[in-house]
């Protein structure tokens, strides 16, 4: 079979006919996260990986890099007429562009695991692609406001050992590697599945005594082994970059957590809802897994705020729904 570009690809998902608007922004999307490969890719020789001296909206210092990807974001959402407005991990409000008839929001995190980035370990983009609600005039940060169930489009940008695009418009998921060569995103990874049978998990352990009685068990049975009731031995992963992550669950299953802790309770978790557990929570369920915070099914929360927090659990089906059946049996402060 001839190589098939990322373009090709669309086209063949009837996205050129159906829908060229949400082409042209995906395209976008894949031009913008090759710049900032190239970014990244220059490492230290342009003095690319320090910290900026400030803080993003989240009280997280910002990397240089960071603030880098952001407004290579902005500008391709500046330069596309189907992108309404835009809103990121590094702006504390969304930005709308007024006078533009785009169909089209585009909500993102510019680099995930930028703390990764002078340890020179693999870091990447997250977007999720939102209609523009109909009949609204003035395009308002309300509108941003969608549950997971919405999203058009939704993808990450992998900046490892190559240059990854893996991305679902609701017909299964599938992963581009970037040829340097001719600057296209080549189809690589079609179809990508999670696997069932994994014994993988990937959880931050040292936040272990923070964690709530469901979560403790499950990570608990699985340390066990063999020797425990899952009756195997697992083994354990913590890139601290979800994109780094998700890419692993696709490649060969298991099970990444963020759940609640008593100490970001009142934050509602760590990981963001609408550009970070949303767009991977969808990929999930698109390659056969799940996506629950816990107690229920990522997709379905309504927001509330931009930079709202959620717990996160992703993973084969079978992990998920154990750790689903573990909080159904009582924790009531979870
Ligand atoms: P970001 O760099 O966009 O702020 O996101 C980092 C996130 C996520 O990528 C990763 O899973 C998690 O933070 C790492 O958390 P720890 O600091 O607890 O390892
Ligand atoms: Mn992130
Ligand atoms: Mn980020």
């Amino acid at each position: 079979m001839p190589p098939i570009t990322l373009l090709r690809f669309l086209e063949m998902q009837k996205l050129l006919s159906d829908s060229p608007q949400l082409l042209s922004v995906i395209m976008g999307i894949a031009q913008s996260c090759k710049s900032i490969a190239r970014e990244v890719g220059h490492g230290a020789l342009l003095g690319n990986m320090g910290d900026v001296g400030n803080e993003n909206v989240q009280g997280e210092q910002q990397k240089t890099l960071d603030v880098m990807s952001n407004e290579i974001f902005i500008k391709l959402a500046e330069d596309n007429p189907n992108l309404a407005g835009i809103a990121s991990e590094e702006m504390e409000h969304a930005l709308v562009f007024s006078g533009k008839a785009g169909d089209y929001l585009l909500v993102f995190d510019p680099l995930d695991g930028s703390s990764n980035v002078n340890l020179n370990l693999s870091v990447g983009s997250i977007f999720s692609i939102l209609p523009r609600p109909a009949g609204d005039s003035v395009l308002v940060e309300q509108d941003f406001l969608q549950a997971g169930t919405q999203q058009l489009c939704a993808g990450y940008a992998l900046y490892g050992t190559s240059t990854m695009l893996v991305l679902t418009t609701g017909q299964g998921v599938d992963g581009f590697t970037l040829d340097t060569a001719s600057g296209e995103f080549m189809l690589t990874h079609p179809g990508m599945r999670i696997v069932s049978d994994t014994q993988e998990f990937a959880i931050n352990m040292s936040n272990q005594r923070f964690w709530q009685p469901p979560v403790q068990r499950y990570i608990d049975e699985c340390v066990a082994g063999a020797d425990g009731p899952r009756g195997k031995d697992f083994n354990m992963r913590w890139v601290a970059s979800m994109v780094a992550e998700v890419h692993r669950l696709l490649v060969r299953g298991g099970v990444f957590l963020y759940p609640l802790d008593s100490r970001t309770k009142g934050k509602g978790g760590r990981l963001r809802l609408l550009y970070e557990a949303n767009p991977m929570g969808w990929l999930l369920e698109q390659a056969g897994g799940l996506a629950a915070t816990g107690h229920r099914r990522l997709l379905e929360i309504e927001p509330i705020a931009l930079h709202q927090r959620v717990p996160v659990m992703l993973g084969a089906k079978e992990e998920i729904e154990l750790l689903l059946s573990y909080h159904s049996l009582k924790d009531p402060t979870a």
